[in-house]
């Protein structure tokens, strides 16, 4: 366990514009995307879903406003803040949880004092949860943006949030 060690950049999120936005809306085909794929590529882009994106898309898909904010705020996966560098994704799903999950989801939260949709301003990290991640073989599965941590366990935890605490030193 010792010479576990990463190196996970940290998000590199654009800062929100409104023209940015109306031009990335322009390379979409509204036959070939829908209105949660085009989402799942702004959040890709900024980082979260900003307000004033909204009207845009009604505007697209001939939506009202309320409609796109609906589906907005259906999905847990979309946010409304921009996240930290670094975003820790705890899976909350069923392998996961059969093999600790929730007890390591109490000690990341009571170590970040912090809960799911939260961030922790010093340590530069927020905290969601996920429902499978597609490696219950692993499990419990942590993902650190993009990047998947497998069979966490408490010791591993601990030198996770070392590495990012050192990370912020860079
Ligand atoms: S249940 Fe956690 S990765 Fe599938």
């Amino acid at each position: 366990m010792s010479d576990f060690a990463f190196n996970i950049p940290k998000n590199n999120f654009q800062d929100w514009q409104l023209e940015l936005a109306e031009t990335l809306l322009k390379n979409f085909n509204i036959d070939d995307h829908n209105l949660v794929d085009i989402l799942h590529d702004f959040q890709a882009t900024f980082g979260y879903i900003d307000k004033t994106l909204i009207p845009l898309l009604a505007k697209f898909f001939n939506l009202s406003n309320a409609e796109v904010h609906g589906v907005v705020s259906f999905y847990h996966d979309f946010r409304s803040t921009k996240p930290a560098s670094y975003v820790l994704k705890i899976c909350q799903a069923e392998s996961c949880q059969a093999m600790g999950s929730e007890l390591l989801t109490t000690e990341l939260k009571t170590a970040l004092d912090i809960d799911f949709h939260e961030t922790n301003i010093a340590a530069d990290i927020t905290l969601e949860p996920v429902y499978c991640l597609g490696n219950c073989s692993c499990s419990p599965n942590l993902m650190i943006n993009s990047q998947i941590i497998s069979r966490l366990n408490s010791g591993k935890l601990k030198l996770i949030l070392q590495n990012l605490k050192a990370a912020q030193n860079d």
